[in-house]
C-alpha cells in the first residue's frame, strides 16, 4: 500500500493526539535514516505504522491476539500496553500490506528494543522517543543530539531513560527492555572512550552546562569557526 494511503487510513483510525506523534516518527526515522545511510522510505513506513495497534482497547489486543495466535509474554499479560507493538507488526503485514521483515521488526521491537537491533528497528526506537512532540523531560535535548552523531549511544541513553521513568512508576519491565539496555551498556563498554561516555551519562541529569553541553558547544564554536 503506498504511503500517502497509509497516511489516510492512519488519520482515519488514530487519535488526534496519536496522529500528531505519528507523524512526528514518520518524519524523524526519515532525518535519522538520512543522516545514518538507512532506506528512507522504509524508515517513513515503519514510522507511520509503528502505533497503528494503538487505537484499540486492551480487551480488543487481547482478543485479537488470541484470534490470531499471537503469543504473548507474561509482561504483556502483566502491561497490556506492550501489546500494540506485536500486533501492530501483525497488522502491517495482514492489513497493510507490508511484506518487508525489516520494517515488520522495527515496528515489533520499537517499545522494547531488542538486544543487537539493526540499523532501522533503533531508528524507529530513537524517533518514536524523541520526535517533536514528546513533552520536554530532562535529557531529551542531548538524546535528539545524540542520536544523530552515535545511535548506539543514542539507543543505550533512550532505555536508560525510559528504564528510569518505569521504575518511578513501579510498574511491571519486560525482560527485553532490560537485555537490551544491558547488550548497549556491554557495547559501549567495550567501544573506546568508554569513560567518557559513562561520565556523559552520569552528567545528562545535571542542569545545562554540564560536560556533555559544554563539550557540544566547543564543537559547535569550532565548526562555526571554520565554515567563516
Ligand atoms: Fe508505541
Ligand atoms: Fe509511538
Amino acid at each position: 500500500m503506498e504511503l500517502e494511503k497509509l497516511q489516510k487510513k492512519m488519520k482515519s483510525k488514530l487519535t488526534k493526539i496519536r496522529y500528531q506523534h505519528t507523524l512526528g516518527v514518520m518524519y524523524t526515522a526519515a532525518a535519522l535514516a538520512m543522516r545514518h545511510n538507512a532506506d528512507i522510505q522504509d524508515a517513513m513506513l515503519a514510522g507511520l505504522l509503528h502505533d497503528c495497534a494503538k487505537c484499540y482497547s486492551d480487551e480488543k489486543k487481547d482478543k485479537m491476539c488470541q484470534k490470531n495466535h499471537i503469543i504473548l509474554t507474561a509482561a504483556e499479560h502483566r502491561n497490556p500496553s506492550l501489546i500494540h507493538a506485536k500486533l501492530g507488526a501483525y497488522l502491517a503485514e495482514h492489513k497493510y500490506e507490508v511484506t518487508k521483515a525489516n520494517i515488520l521488526d522495527a515496528i515489533s521491537f520499537h517499545t522494547t528494543g531488542r538486544p543487537d537491533m539493526t540499523l532501522l528497528e533503533k531508528i524507529i526506537y530513537i524517533a518514536d522517543f524523541i520526535e517533536p512532540n514528546r513533552i520536554n523531560f530532562p535529557g531529551l535535548d542531548i538524546i535528539r543530539r545524540v542520536s544523530f552523531e552515535d545511535i548506539d549511544y543514542a539507543v543505550y541513553l533512550t532505555v536508560q531513560s525510559t528504564l528510569d521513568y518505569l521504575r518511578s512508576l513501579h510498574v511491571s519491565i519486560d525482560s527485553g527492555t532490560e537485555q537490551t539496555y544491558l547488550y548497549y551498556k556491554q557495547l559501549l563498554d567495550s567501544k573506546k572512550g568508554e569513560a567518557d561516555r559513562i561520565e556523559d551519562v552520569r552528567d545528562i541529569k545535571k542542569p545545562i552546562g554540564h560536560k556533555v553541553m559544554k563539550r557540544s558547544v566547543k564543537k559547535w564554536n569550532k565548526q562555526k569557526k571554520w565554515q567563516k
